[in-house]
This record gives structure tokens, C-alpha cells and sequence, in this order.
């Protein structure tokens, strides 16, 4: 029970923001336990404002505008997130206070770069920052994890560690540890302009191993020596070495059947275009390919080759050495 008064108590102001991700090597593999090394993008970031406002929790994004009560299944993942949020700083009816929580992303949705993920962090760490309180990684890393089992299904917490990561991380089982960079990663990124479903994806992976265990669980070991080998390549900064694991892993996510017909297009247009390794990043059936580059410029002339063989848009990521 509520009164009229506190039913309209007014919030305070609250700002959030988290950044894209990129998996590096180890996808579909790190469900099961292996080691995955992903990057944060800042090139693509969320950032979630709320404001006072009147008749009840208000939400204005790309996909939806309008009472958070009557948002569309879609959008189960932030009222999951605002959800359990409130219910952890005490806030009696998270559908009660009159707010508009303004969602603006630049992650590109259903990509494979984490926009479920960072989404819920902005949100998240919004709210936090309306109510004035701590939040510590572990609380924000379970936070997103309520929100992102809303999205798909079992998900690792790789997206989640990455998006409020600020350095490259190699990830297992929900821990994550900064991996080094010896020397600047300058990569293209190419969306094949269809969307990947990472519930879907990973269905068909589970499906694998369970029609054909043997053969499965040696490509999805195979994905694990991958990625733990290139961590000695990212402190070396052996972009040859790093692109040749690149380019076996994208064949393995092939055979595991997570890969596209556009996703392969992609990867042999970046190989003929002189890059060292490029591969499917994320869940894959649709959604980015990732291409090392050599330098800043051939990463621009990577993603004009991209272009010509269909990409339906690119950008230039650098992964700077720390
Ligand atoms: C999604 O970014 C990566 C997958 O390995 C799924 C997961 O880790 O939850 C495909």
C-alpha cells in the first residue's frame, strides 16, 4: 500500500552510459566454459537518461515509446533490468515513480556487440545514479545477467563483463582478468545488415553437440586452445599470428553451423583485401564480421572492400596498447 504522495514522488535525475563489445576469439565455445577474449568498443556506446515526469515510468528508445507497463515483449530485458534494480535499492513499485527513462544507443541491434548487454548497463548504473547509490562490479555484472537471461536465454556474462570493462578482457565462467596489448590492434568491423538471434545461435550449437558430442566437443575445444593462444599474441602484438587464429576459428563457427552465406562472403572479401584474419564475432547466423587490419589506413581500406562485397555499413575500431 501507497499513498497518492509517494506514488508521485518525484526522482531525481540519473545518467548512465556503457559501450559496445566485441569477442575477439572464444564465442559459442565460452558457454561451455572456455576461455573468451573480448574488447570493449567505444566507438559504440549506450547512455541512459532519467528525468522527472509525470503519469507513471515512461519509456522513449529507438524501439518503443510509451508506458513501460505497456511495452512490447522485446523490451522484457529493461524492465527485467529496472525491475530487479529497484527491488535491490528498495524501491517499493519500480511501475510507480513518474520518470522517463530516455534510452539513446549507437550499438547497432541484434549484432553481435553486445546492445542488450550495454543497454542494461546504462540503464542500470542510471538508476543508480538517480538513487545516489554505490554500485559495486559484482552487483552491476548480476544486474545485467537478470536482464540479459531476459534477452537470451543462458547467456555466458561475457557481454556483460565486456560492456563495463574499459580494457580487453579474457573471460571464463562469469570471472573476467584485463589481457595486455603489446602494440595497437586497428581492426574493420563489418554488419552483414542481417540480425543474428544469440538464443537461436546457441540452439544450434547445443543441438550439435547433442546429435554428434564427439566431433562437437573437439571444434569447441579446438575454439578454447585458440583463444587462450592468443593472448600471447595480443602482448606481442602479432597481428599475423592473431589473424591466423582468426581465420580458424571463423572456419570452426562455420562448421558448428553458426555461420551465413554473407557472414563467409565477408570474411573472404576482408582475406582478399590483405587482411591478416577476419572472422564472425559474436553469436553469428547474421550480424558483424571483425577484420584485422594493418594499420589505421588499411583498416579504411578494409572496410571499403567490405562495402563493395555487401556490407551494409562499417566502421574502424581501434584497440589501443595497455
Ligand atoms: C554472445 O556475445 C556470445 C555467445 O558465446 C553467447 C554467450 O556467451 O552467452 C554466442
Amino acid at each position: 500500500h501507497h499513498d497518492a504522495g509517494s506514488a508521485s514522488a518525484a526522482v531525481r535525475p540519473g545518467a548512465g552510459s556503457a559501450h559496445g563489445k566485441a569477442i575477439l576469439l572464444g564465442e559459442h565455445a565460452v558457454v561451455y566454459g572456455a576461455p573468451a577474449i573480448a574488447i570493449p568498443v567505444d566507438e559504440l556506446t549506450a547512455r541512459v537518461d532519467i528525468a522527472p515526469s509525470s503519469g507513471g515510468l515512461r519509456i522513449e528508445s529507438a524501439l518503443y515509446t510509451g508506458p513501460l507497463a505497456d511495452a512490447p515483449a522485446r523490451l522484457a530485458p529493461v524492465s527485467a533490468a529496472i525491475a530487479e534494480a529497484c527491488s535491490r535499492l528498495g524501491a517499493p513499485d519500480p511501475q510507480g515513480p513518474d520518470a522517463l527513462v530516455r534510452i539513446d544507443s549507437k550499438i547497432p541491434h541484434e549484432r553481435g556487440l553486445g546492445s542488450s548487454a550495454a543497454v542494461a548497463a546504462a540503464l542500470i548504473r542510471a538508476i543508480y545514479d538517480s538513487a545516489s547509490a554505490d554500485l559495486d562490479a559484482d552487483t552491476l555484472f548480476e544486474l545485467i545477467q537478470t536482464s540479459e537471461r531476459a534477452a537470451h536465454g543462458s547467456p555466458s556474462g561475457i557481454d556483460a563483463r565486456t560492456v563495463t570493462s574499459p580494457v580487453p578482457i579474457r573471460f571464463t565462467r562469469g570471472e573476467s582478468a584485463p589481457v595486455r596489448i603489446g602494440a595497437p590492434l586497428h581492426l574493420a568491423f563489418a554488419d552483414s545488415g542481417s540480425s543474428g538471434s544469440t538464443t537461436r545461435a546457441v540452439g544450434v550449437v547445443r543441438a550439435l553437440r547433442e546429435r554428434d558430442p564427439v566431433r562437437t566437443e573437439a571444434l569447441l575445444a579446438r575454439l578454447a586452445q585458440v583463444a587462450e593462444g592468443s593472448v600471447a599474441d595480443l602482448e606481442t602484438g602479432d597481428r599475423s599470428a592473431l589473424g591466423a587464429r582468426m581465420g580458424e576459428a571463423h572456419d570452426i563457427l562455420r562448421r558448428v553451423g553458426v555461420s551465413s552465406p554473407e557472414l563467409d562472403a565477408l570474411v573472404a572479401a576482408a582475406h582478399a583485401a590483405g587482411s591478416p584474419g577476419a572472422k564472425l564475432t559474436g553469436g553469428g547466423l547474421g550480424g558483424c564480421v571483425i577484420a584485422i587490419a594493418g594499420s589505421p589506413a588499411h583498416a579504411v581500406d578494409l572496410s571499403a572492400a567490405l562495402r563493395r562485397a555487401g556490407a551494409h555499413s562499417t566502421w574502424t575500431v581501434e584497440v589501443p596498447a595497455a
